[in-house]
C-alpha cells in the first residue's frame, strides 16, 4: 500500500456512515472557521444513501453549520431533479429539503441540459467561487465513490478525455450498470485540488477493484480512481471491512 495512505476501516456500512457524518462536520466547521464558508463537493451512487439520511436526521441539525455551507456536484447524470437516478434529487430529497437549504446555497448541474451544455454553465459557475489567487475554486471536502471497475465520479476506465486536462467540468458517455449513460462530470484537475478529498466504499463486490487501486501497479487509465491525488490536500480512504477484506 502506497505509505501515504490514510486507509481507516469500519466493521459495518452504519459506523462507516457515522464516521463519514463525522468527517464531513468537522471538515466544514473548520472551513467555516477559517475561511467564513464550506465548499462542499457530493458523489452520487448507492454508497452514501444511508450518509445523506444521516445528515438530513435530527442529529446532525444544530452542529453542522448548514446555512454556511455551498453545496456542489462531483457529477450528474442527465435526468430531471425528480428522477430517481439524480445526483442532486437524492440529496434534495434527504438533505436539502428536510432542512429547507437556501437555494442560493446550492449548485447543481443541471441534468436537463444537453451535457456539453451543462458542463460549459458548470464551469462557468465554479469559476465565480474561487480564491483571490487561483483560477479554480478549492472544496473544502469532497466526497467520492468508486464503481466496482475503479471508476470515480464520473471518469470511467479506459477513456481518457483530452479536454481534461484544461477543464475542470466535461460531458462523458458511459455504460454502467443500466444507470443513464449521459453524464457531467468533474476532472482531477479541480478534484486533486481540494483541500480535503474522502472516498467512501463499502461492500465485498468492490474489495478486488480496492485491492487493485491501493495495492496495485499505478494504471490510472485502467483504474481512474488511481487519479485522485490531492495536489496540497488530504486523501482519506473509509471502507467498511467488507471492502477492506482483501487488503
Ligand atoms: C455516480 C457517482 C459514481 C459513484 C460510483 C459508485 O453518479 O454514479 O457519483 O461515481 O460514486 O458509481 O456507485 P455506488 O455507490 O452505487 O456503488
Amino acid at each position: 500500500m502506497n505509505s501515504q495512505s490514510d486507509v481507516r476501516i469500519y466493521p459495518n456500512k452504519t459506523a462507516l456512515e457515522d464516521a463519514v457524518a463525522k468527517h464531513f462536520l468537522l471538515a466544514s466547521n473548520q472551513a467555516v472557521q477559517h475561511r467564513g464558508r464550506a465548499l462542499i463537493a457530493l458523489s452520487g451512487g448507492s454508497t452514501p444513501l444511508g450518509l445523506f439520511q444521516l445528515l438530513g436526521s435530527e442529529a446532525y441539525r444544530s452542529s453542522v453549520p448548514w446555512q454556511q455551507i455551498h453545496f456542489f456536484w462531483v457529477d450528474e447524470r442527465c435526468v430531471p431533479p425528480q428522477d430517481e437516478e439524480s445526483n442532486y434529487g437524492q440529496f434534495k430529497r434527504k438533505v436539502l429539503d428536510p432542512l429547507q437549504i437556501p437555494r442560493q446555497q446550492v449548485h447543481p448541474m443541471n441534468g436537463t441540459l444537453p451535457a456539453e451544455e451543462a458542463a460549459q454553465k458548470y464551469e462557468k459557475l465554479l469559476s465565480t467561487f474561487t480564491d483571490e489567487d487561483q483560477t479554480l475554486p478549492r472544496f473544502d471536502w469532497v466526497l467520492l465513490g468508486m464503481g466496482t471497475d475503479g471508476h470515480t465520479a464520473s471518469l470511467f476506465p479506459g477513456v481518457h478525455h483530452p479536454a481534461e486536462e484544461q477543464k475542470a467540468v466535461i460531458a462523458v458517455t458511459a455504460e454502467y450498470e443500466n444507470r443513464p449513460a449521459g453524464r457531467v462530470t468533474l476532472t482531477p484537475l479541480i478534484l486533486n485540488q481540494a483541500r480535503q478529498i474522502v472516498f467512501m466504499v463499502h461492500g465485498e463486490r468492490k474489495a478486488q477493484t480496492l485491492r487493485e487501486v491501493l495495492q496495485g501497479e499505478r494504471d490510472p487509465l485502467r483504474l481512474p480512481a488511481q487519479r485522485i491525488r490531492p495536489l496540497d490536500g488530504r486523501l482519506v480512504w473509509m471502507l467498511d471491512e467488507a471492502a477492506a477484506s482483501q487488503l
